[in-house]
């Protein structure tokens, strides 16, 4: 499945940040969710997970996360456990867990306040932040006076300010309106090429998956496993421009009908 471009960008980005190797897992004594899944994720790639509801996604960044432990196999991050690795990545998820009652720069500090990082050194990592995601100006608002994208924008903030090499990112536009998302989906491109962070993002978006990625896996359920993995090979720096080409359409019209596939794989029971 994976092309010239694919093995040339393989070759570029040969070491591995993220390796699941045959992994599986059960909730309890329930089902088998995952079933040996095998996955390596190189330095510098942007992989969208996509598939259908229940086949496995959010558990994956679970269990790379380490907020849940796998059944069976082994996963790696930056040659770590995933505990030992928490502190090199960062988990954003749909809704923006913001605190309420604390402002924006409270939330964007607060894991820079857990770390015990002196407040002036607080403050100016959340100046520069607050003005990497455009929102120096509402610095002092609370959560509810914001919109849904610049929730949003102040959870990418707060995410990034402990430093992490790995993003793992959970639907977290899905709430957005379609121009939002768009934009966000922009600015986080123009962040990751400052930031050069390794990415696991979870869509049910195929043209939000095709304008991020670097790679799609579409994953089949019951359980879960890799039905399709394809590099999308789209130059960077991607803007708005691009979704209007033909090579981001046909890959759109490519990756959903690979879901189409993985679907009808679970509704036949096969
Ligand atoms: N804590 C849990 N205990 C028991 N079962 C769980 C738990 N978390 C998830 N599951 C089950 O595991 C399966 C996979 O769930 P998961 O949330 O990973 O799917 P997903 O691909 O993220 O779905 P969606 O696209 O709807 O978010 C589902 O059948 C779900 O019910
Ligand atoms: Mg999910």
């Amino acid at each position: 499945m994976r092309g010239d471009a694919a093995s040339q960008f393989s070759r570029e980005y040969a070491v591995p940040q993220v390796e699941l190797s045959s992994v599986s897992k059960q909730y309890g004594n329930g089902r088998a969710i995952l079933d040996s899944l095998t996955l390596s994720i190189a330095k510098g790639e942007f992989v969208s997970l996509v598939g259908p509801s229940g086949c496995g996604k959010s558990t994956i960044l679970k269990l790379v996360s380490g907020l849940s432990p796998t059944t069976a196999g082994e996963i790696h991050v930056d040659g770590m456990s995933p505990e030992n690795a928490r502190e090199t990545m960062s988990f954003i998820f749909q809704e923006a867990t913001l605190l309420p009652w604390r402002t924006v720069r409270q939330n964007v500090g607060l894991g820079l306040e857990l770390e015990r990082v002196p407040r002036e050194r607080r403050h100016a990592k959340v100046n520069s932040l607050l003005d990497l995601v455009g929102l120096s100006h509402v610095g002092e608002a609370y959560p509810r006076e914001l919109s849904g994208g610049m929730k949003m924008r102040v959870s990418i903030a707060r995410a990034l300010a402990t430093g992490p090499r790995l993003l793992l990112m959970d639907e977290p536009f899905a709430a957005l309106d379609e121009i939002s998302r768009d934009r966000l989906n922009e600015e986080l491109l123009r962040l990751r090429e400052e930031q050069k962070w390794t990415v696991i993002f979870v869509t049910h978006s195929v043209a939000e998956a095709v304008f991020l990625s670097t790679r799609i896996v579409v994953l089949a359920s019951d359980p879960g496993r890799i039905h399709a993995d394809v590099a999308v090979d789209l130059a960077y720096p991607r803007t708005a421009e691009l979704r209007a080409s033909p090579a981001y359409e046909q890959k759109v019209i490519e990756i959903s009908r690979l879901l189409r596939d993985a679907r009808s794989l679970a509704e036949s029971g096969a």
